[in-house]
Formats: C-alpha cells, structure tokens, sequence
C-alpha cells in the first residue's frame, strides 16, 4: 500500500520542515509554501492545487505570519500581509477543504491568550488577544470552527528544535547566548511553555491518524520562567550557571517606548487534553536530553 497523502502548508518552516524529517517514511507530504509556488493568497492557483491533489484527505496548515513584531507594525490593518495571510488565507484553506470533504488541522498559538490569568490556560478558556499576531491568529482558530469542516485546532507555544538554520528558536538563543557569553537578563517574573517540535511531530501523527476533532494543547508538559530555562539549559549542555542573569518583564516593559508589543506575562499551558488521548509531551529537562543527543 502506497503512503497517505498529506497537504501540509508551510511545511518548509521551523515547525513543518521537522515534522517531514520525522514522518516523511510515514507520509507523502506536499508542501504548499512560497518556495515550493503556492502562495496561499492566491486563490485560483491554491484552487488548482487542491483539486491535483485532492485524493488527500487530511491538509495541515501551518503557513502563517510569525513575525510577531513586525505584525504589531501592523495592528488594526485588514490590508496588511499578517491579516491576510493568517485570516484570509485561512478562509481559503477552510474554503477548499470544505469543497474536497477534508479534515483540517489548523495550528494556532498560546498568544490567543491574554498571558494575565493566574494559573494555567486550558482548552476551555476564552481568547483574549493583547496584539495583532494573536488577534489575527484568534479570527483565523474561529474561520475554521465557523467552515463548519470536521477539524482540530492545535495550539503551539514556543517550539523548539535542534537545528535549523533560517530561524533561531527560544532554546537555541539561549544556548548561542552562553557559549558566546554574552546571555542577555531571562526574565524571572513572566511563565512560557516551550515545546520539543519533535513531540508537536508525533502528536500531529496522532491527528493525521485518528482525525480528532476539537482544541488541543499541544505543548511541553513544564511551564516555567525564561530564567529557569535559561538555568536548565545550562545544567543540560554543561555551562557556567553564572552565565544566566536575571531579569525583569515588568522592569523591561518599563524602560521600553510605548510603541512595543505587549508581552504575555503569563502563559502556562495544560496539556492533560492532548496527553489524555496517549501523545507523550517531554518535560523540558527531558527534551533537552534528547536535544543534546541529536547532530
Ligand atoms: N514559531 C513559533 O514560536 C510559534 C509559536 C506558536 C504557534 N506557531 C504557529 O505554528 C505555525 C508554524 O510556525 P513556524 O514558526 O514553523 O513558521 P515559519 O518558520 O515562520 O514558517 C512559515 C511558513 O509559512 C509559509 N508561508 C508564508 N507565507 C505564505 C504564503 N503566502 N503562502 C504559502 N505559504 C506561506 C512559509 O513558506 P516559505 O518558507 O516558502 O516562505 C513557511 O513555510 C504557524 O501557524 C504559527 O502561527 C508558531
């Protein structure tokens, strides 16, 4: 039997190009990116690639606008390519999915979330977007649930990989940071929930496989400050502990002009939904483990 066919977009970024590496001997993945021709905007040529591959029953969508500070440049503005690409080009892939009867995953983000409970965001909480990429992330989670398609949001937060030349994650400025010696402050006073991309991988495997419906955490399974972090990660890959100062969010939003984005405070995320279906999310430490040990 030949290998299920998978419309992925945006495989060729941080996230997508790790999930093919990992499950390319699994599936046939196209990859609807810029690089590869497909310019999600545009939607007569996105028509006619869906109908050339419509025997493919799952699409992953993943192309996005991720520059979060360029779209802050950007907020309150339809016309702008993070608009666009994350709102309307999502439309057009709910659109066609709907004209294919195909399953959807959409991967979202912890910024459709204020950052300013206190305590850990579930699946069950509401969205309460405090910048453009969030908002614009926000609209897009709500085109898909609205397409009335059968499909899943997959919420990410701050996924990390060992290698990957075109953009540095949290993890691998952190570990640039240290062996330049040059690590600025890690903010102790604000929470985060990295992710081991490889374990995004997996879990999407799990989606592709069983077509489950609904919101997902699909996070690492250790909130913790960038401090910490930044402390783990030295203890993991054998650097001076020193290296690691700490810093203030409260005390850096202060010094900076009115005009930066606003940063979540806090945003630890519970991934009991996701691991109640059997995906194994790595604790931090752990991931790093394994990240050590890859080339
Ligand atoms: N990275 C994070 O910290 C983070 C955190 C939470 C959630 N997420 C979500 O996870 C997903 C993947 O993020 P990522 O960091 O892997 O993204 P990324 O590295 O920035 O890659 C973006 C991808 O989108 C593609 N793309 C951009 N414009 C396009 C267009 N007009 N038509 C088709 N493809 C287009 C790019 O293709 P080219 O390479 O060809 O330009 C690239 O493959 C996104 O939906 C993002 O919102 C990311």
């Amino acid at each position: 039997m030949g290998k299920i066919k998978i419309i992925g977009t945006g495989l060729s970024g941080l996230v997508g190009s790790r999930l093919v590496e990992l499950l390319k001997d699994k599936y046939e993945f196209v990859d609807f990116s810029l690089n590869t021709g497909v310019d999600i905007l545009d939607l007569a040529a996105l028509s006619k690639k869906f109908a050339q591959n419509k025997e493919a029953i799952v699409v992953l969508h993943l192309a996005a606008f991720t520059d979060t500070t360029a779209a802050w440049q950007e907020r309150g503005d339809k016309n702008g390519l993070c608009y666009r690409l994350n709102v309307l080009g999502t439309k057009n892939i709910a659109d066609l999915c709907r004209k294919y009867h195909q399953y959807l995953i959409y991967v979202s983000t912890d910024f459709v979330f204020s950052g300013q409970k206190e305590g850990v965001y579930t699946e069950e909480d509401a969205h309460a977007p405090i910048e453009w990429y969030g908002q614009t992330k926000s609209w897009a989670e709500k085109e898909v649930f609205n397409s009335g398609l059968p499909a899943a949001v997959v919420r990410i937060a701050f996924p990390f990989r060992a290698k990957f030349d075109p953009k540095k994650d949290a993890v691998r400025k952190i570990i640039e940071g240290l062996e330049n010696k040059n690590l600025y402050p890690m903010f102790a006073d604000q929470t985060i929930t990295p992710t081991f991309i490889d374990d995004i991988a997996w879990g999407l495997d799990y989606f592709f496989e069983n077509k489950q419906r609904g919101i997902y955490h699909l996070v690492g399974s250790t909130s913790l400050s960038p401090y910490q972090m930044a402390k783990m990660i030295a203890q993991v890959f054998g650097f001076n502990q020193k290296l690691v100062k700490r810093g203030s969010l409260a005390q850096y939003q202060k010094s900076q002009s009115k005009d930066i984005r606003p940063w979540h405070k806090n945003l630890a995320l519970s991934n009991k939904k996701a691991v109640s279906l059997g995906i194994k999310m790595h604790s931090f430490k752990k991931a790093l483990l394994k990240l050590r040990q890859q080339p």
